[in-house]
């Protein structure tokens, strides 16, 4: 009988020899919440496939982003739901100042001021009638030039409302440049952003489309990217990053570790992985049937999000997972 010289095991023995040898660790700072805010609600609205998140009412949103910057939050992303009859062909409830979206960013804003980032989701599928995230021809295709006119307004829209960050999320072709430009013409040439440089055309959005009472037809085929896809991944980011973007993000996170690994070693600006709605929802439907420790997965999906190369990690749990591990370290 042989027994190791070397033990790694060692390294285990105790919860301060893991502590001290533990090589990812997630903070605060680095969890960006995405919420919901709903024109027209006087009280917050349960969003039934997202156990725990809520359509918000301006009061509600604004105590949100209060709780979230106690607990130590990095960020705030907003997407609005306008009213149906405030949707149509070209989502210009989106450029409109008055247009939920901007609004709640300007209620956030004046609740945050800088003490967290606040951000906005720059897409018009919530503001269209059709629910596409661009305006479409009339054979009923999405067309890519004049959709990028309507961004370019949406994000000078934001900027406007007080935005820090500018997320744009559909996919155009040459919408960071675009954006960027309109930016610095108005005067924003301090408002980042972030690119969804890389947004697979997946199954995961499914309680994310309930959550803005998407209109949606069909599928986004067209503009987001077929899951089996890396390389493409990478182009992609290559562009948004010669385009200007500031940072750069990969949609959804876990089952897209790989790309979000190989994204980070092709470019230095941080990058933001978006642990989204359907991730969201299979953790939370098993922990209510008992069969998983809810905050262990929660902390485990986010450290491996992270150890992955994520610098910045978008999810739902933020809030929550920012108290844990406040108390944790
Ligand atoms: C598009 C957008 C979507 C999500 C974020 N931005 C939906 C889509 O592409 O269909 C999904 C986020 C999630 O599922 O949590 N504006």
């Amino acid at each position: 009988m042989s027994y190791p010289d070397i033990r790694p095991r060692r390294l285990r023995r105790s919860a301060a020899m893991r502590r001290l040898v533990e090589e990812t660790r997630i903070s605060p700072a680095e969890l960006v919440l995405p919420v919901f805010i709903k024109e027209g609600l006087a009280e917050p609205r349960p969003i039934s496939s997202m156990p725990g998140v809520v359509q918000h009412s301006r009061e509600s949103l604004r105590k949100a982003a209060h709780e979230a910057v106690r607990a130590g939050v990095g960020g705030i992303m907003l997407f609005g739901v306008p009213k149906n009859e405030n949707k149509d062909e070209t989502g210009s409830g989106g450029i409109d100042p008055d247009g939920i979206l901007n609004v709640a960013i300007r209620d956030v804003v004046a609740e945050v001021g800088d003490s967290t980032v606040v951000m906005g989701d720059l897409c018009l599928d919530e503001f269209t009638s059709h629910g596409h995230c661009g305006v479409l021809t009339a054979d009923g295709t999405v067309d890519n030039d004049a959709t990028l006119d309507l961004y370019a307004r949406m994000g000078v829209a934001q900027a406007e409302a007080g935005a820090h960050v500018v997320g744009p999320s559909g996919m155009m072709d040459g919408q960071v440049g675009v954006i960027r430009r309109a930016l610095d013409k108005a005067g924003h040439q301090d408002t980042a952003v972030l690119a969804y440089a890389v947004k697979y055309a997946g199954a995961f959005y499914g309680p994310f489309r309930e959550a803005v009472e998407s209109t949606l037809q069909g599928d986004r085929r067209t503009y987001q990217q077929s899951p089996g896809n890396i390389r493409e991944a990478l182009r992609e980011v290559d562009l948004d990053v010669a385009e200007g973007a500031d940072m750069v993000m990969v949609k959804p996170a876990l089952p897209y570790l790989d790309v979000v690994a190989a994204v980070r070693d092709r470019v230095d600006v941080p990058v933001a992985a978006y642990q989204v709605s359907g991730e969201y929802a299979m953790v939370e439907a098993a922990a209510a049937n008992g069969w998983i420790d809810r905050q262990g997965v929660m902390l485990e999906t986010l450290t491996s999000i992270k150890r992955a190369g994520a610098q910045i990690v978008l999810t739902y749990w933020a809030t929550e997972a920012a108290q844990l591990l406040r108390d944790r370290y």
